[in-house]
């Protein structure tokens, strides 16, 4: 599937992307991504975050976007990745982390983090495998939309750990992944 940077051309198909997620999902996702008006600002590139969609034709099938802090964690991006539950299981989820994860190497960013609820087997195993580790259990972090407390894992990525002796074959070689 095609991975491709969030150009104001995507806007509305993500939001009904993020509309069209059932509330379960909605749960474990801290933005407003049900407000057209936060979507549609993200594809004018506000807030100095990148963001890539996975596109089926029209539609977005997928999501993902590293957003850098700022002051004295201005090295370090958050992850956010989401998957339509109609395409989950297919690689599309790992495909799209890769992909961030390759242009934040690119960018220069030296520790990356995102932040999974507990139950979120999925997640896990896909960030696991692409090198991230757990950093942070913070219990009883989340509420959800019925009131019930989850724990959020923080999980990072440290670059240079990871990525040493690698730069030589390029960034790109090593995730097998083309980054634009
Ligand atoms: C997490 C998420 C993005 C995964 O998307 P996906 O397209 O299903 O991911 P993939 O198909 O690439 O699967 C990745 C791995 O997860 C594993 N996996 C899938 N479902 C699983 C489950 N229920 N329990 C444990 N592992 C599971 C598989 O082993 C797969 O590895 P494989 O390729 O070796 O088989 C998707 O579930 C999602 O959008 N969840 C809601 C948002 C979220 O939690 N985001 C993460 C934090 S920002």
């Amino acid at each position: 599937m095609d991975v491709v940077e969030l150009g104001t051309a995507h806007s509305d198909a993500l939001v009904r992307f993020f509309q069209s997620l059932p509330e379960g999902d909605l749960t474990f996702i801290e933005e407003h991504v049900t407000d057209p008006d936060v979507v549609r600002s993200w594809a004018t590139g506000s807030g100095g975050a990148r963001r890539w969609v996975a596109l089926d034709g029209e539609e977005v099938a997928g999501y993902v976007a590293v957003r850098p802090l700022t002051g004295w964690s201005a090295h370090v991006g958050e992850v956010r990745l989401v998957v339509s539950p109609t395409r989950r299981g297919s690689g599309l989820g790992r495909q799209l982390a890769r992909h961030a994860l390759v242009a934040a190497v690119g960018d220069g960013l030296a520790k990356l983090v995102v932040e999974v609820v507990a139950e979120q087997g999925a997640a896990l195993a896909l960030f696991t495998d692409l090198g991230f580790t757990g950093e942070a259990l913070l219990r009883d972090q989340v509420r959800d939309r019925e009131g019930n407390l989850r724990d959020l894992m923080v999980l990072a990525h440290h670059v240079d750990d990871t990525w040493s002796g690698m730069a030589t074959v390029g960034l790109s070689d090593a995730l097998g992944e083309d980054v634009s």
